[in-house]
């Protein structure tokens, strides 16, 4: 059954723990956190004391975006801060599976983001190791954004990599996903569908995961 993770970035962080608890009562599985350096992406986040606070806030799996350069030094930092996974960009790691395999290491699933320009293809050789694809369906950076239909072959072609391979890793969208978006993406195949926005900023923050979770949980 597929999952639904609120990214925490569209979240009013002067009270992180009850805008958790909001997404949690309406059944939420993961809570995703976007990372950003002002390198790989032209906009700055939150480090590992963000997600710290998050860990000491759920029990929920939380999800850590790295949308940084050099992730290799962070790793160890976000492990320890309380990450469930920890994803990577491909375009920012040049050993690719010498990360993935530190990632393990460190007791964290591993996975592996692409942006809306990098072809799935890129991940033939690592896919098998990874525990989660992320399908960027926006251009990393900023929440809000209008989601990039072009995503939907690119989770089509991710299912057909995972069989091809006979791997398992699950297949998360991010970007733009909200009670429109969330149908043909679940109809592509998607696993994981990460979701800032639409979220936190309905009036209803409840109300409104609990309706995207209606969609999702539905296949
Ligand atoms: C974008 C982030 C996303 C973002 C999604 O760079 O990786 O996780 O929070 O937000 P929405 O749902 O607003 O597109
Ligand atoms: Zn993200």
């Amino acid at each position: 059954m597929a999952l639904l993770a609120p990214s925490i970035l569209a979240a009013n962080f002067s009270n992180l723990a009850q805008q958790i608890r909001l997404v949690e009562m309406a059944g939420a599985d993961w809570i995703h956190c976007d990372i950003m350096d002002g390198h790989f992406v032209p906009n700055l986040t939150f480090g590992p004391l963000i997600v710290k606070a998050a860990r000491s806030s759920t029990k929920l799996p939380l999800d850590v975006h790295l949308m940084i350069t050099n992730p290799d030094n962070y790793l160890e930092d976000f492990a320890k801060a309380g990450a469930n996974s920890i994803i990577v960009h491909q375009e920012a790691v040049v050993h690719l599976n010498r990360t993935i395999t530190r990632i393990k290491e460190l007791g964290v699933k591993a996975g592996v983001a692409i942006n809306p320009s990098t072809p799935v293809d890129v991940l033939k050789e690592i896919a098998e190791s990874a525990d989660q694809i992320l399908i960027m369906s926006v251009n990393p950076g900023f929440g809000g954004q209008k989601f990039i239909q072009g995503s939907i072959r690119k989770i089509k072609e991710a299912v057909q990599l995972r069989k091809a391979l006979n791997a398992n890793f699950l297949i998360e969208v991010d970007g733009g996903i909200d009670n429109v978006t969330s149908k043909p993406v679940l109809e592509a195949g998607c696993d994981v569908f990460i979701s800032g926005s639409s979220i936190f900023r309905a009036d209803n923050i409840t109300a409104a995961a609990t309706e995207l979770l209606n969609i999702i949980k539905n296949r």
